[in-house]
């Protein structure tokens, strides 16, 4: 859902945004949508972000075709619904599957690391280069269970934000203070962003429960995001690196 709209900000802002995502039919759409949209040059490129073989392909292909890459926004995560798993209740902490962990951790932490390391490597060495880290406001404060609770469920069914997203959202803001200090003298700059929750259909129930800890009473729009994702990957913020940007309709102030 976001990873289009920073796509189409970039594209906006006259830059050439390459979707990398593991789901060829979603990121083939969006990418000519984008083309259309802005007449700008935009493309896919089939990837799974676990797979460093996989990255280092794109990489080689983006320079013979453009010679440099200027920006990287680490984006991907898995983030399974907390309902989808309630019946089983694997997204409690006491039954969370190992595996689903490792999965989760693989995407959003460990392809966040890779992308860095085959993307910022070539920044590095052109000592020019942009990273975004994409965390959520879940990065700084920790999941309220209580805006997940169904009544009638004994505390044991009770569905849960899982350990994961906690973990990678706050792993993501270390990776990108390491980065940032790592490449310093190298004039690569890396920063995050702490997302509030977007408007999306979700449960009624949720939204209010979830807006009443909101000081500004209600979740993000979609589009809200593109001027911060546009300052961030640009020299309007070129004093800046190594800082997490929070933009949670004040959230994490409460
Ligand atoms: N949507 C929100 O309310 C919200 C709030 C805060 C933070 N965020 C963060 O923003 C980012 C985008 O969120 P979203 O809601 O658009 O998520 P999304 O699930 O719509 O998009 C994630 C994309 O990652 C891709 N992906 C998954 N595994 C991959 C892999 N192995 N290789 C390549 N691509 C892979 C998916 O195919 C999908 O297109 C995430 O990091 C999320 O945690 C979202």
């Amino acid at each position: 859902m976001l990873g289009n709209k920073h796509a189409a900000a970039i594209a906006e802002f006259g830059g050439i945004p390459i979707l990398l995502d593991i789901d060829k039919k979603v990121g083939t759409e969006q990418a000519s949508r984008i083309a259309h949209e802005y007449q700008a040059n935009c493309e896919f490129k089939l990837c799974d972000i676990t797979d460093e073989s996989q990255i280092s392909s794109v990489r080689d292909s983006l320079l013979s075709k453009f010679g440099h890459i200027d920006i990287l926004i680490n984006n991907a995560a898995i983030d399974p619904k907390v309902e989808e798993k309630s019946d089983q209740n694997l997204c409690r902490l006491e039954e969370f599957p190992v595996d689903q962990w490792n999965l989760e951790l693989a995407v959003g932490l460990t392809g966040a690391m890779l992308c860095s390391k085959v993307f910022g490597l070539e920044m590095s060495r052109n000592e020019k280069g942009v990273i975004l880290n994409i965390s959520s406001d879940l990065g700084i404060i920790a999941p309220d269970q209580r805006l997940y609770k169904k009544s009638g469920l004994p505390y044991d069914k009770q569905p849960v934000k899982p350990v994961t997203y906690s973990v990678i959202k706050h792993g993501i803001i270390g990776l990108t203070k390491y980065l940032a200090t790592y490449w310093v003298d190298e004039g690569v700059r890396v920063n995050s962003i702490s997302l509030g929750g977007v408007s999306n259909d979700q449960d009624p129930k949720f939204v209010e429960r979830l807006t009443n800890l909101i000081p500004l009473g209600r979740m993000a729009h979609e589009d809200e995001y593109k001027a911060s994702i546009i300052f961030l990957v640009s020299d309007a913020s070129s004093y800046m690196t190594g800082s997490n940007l929070v933009i949670d309709g004040g959230r994490s102030c409460w």
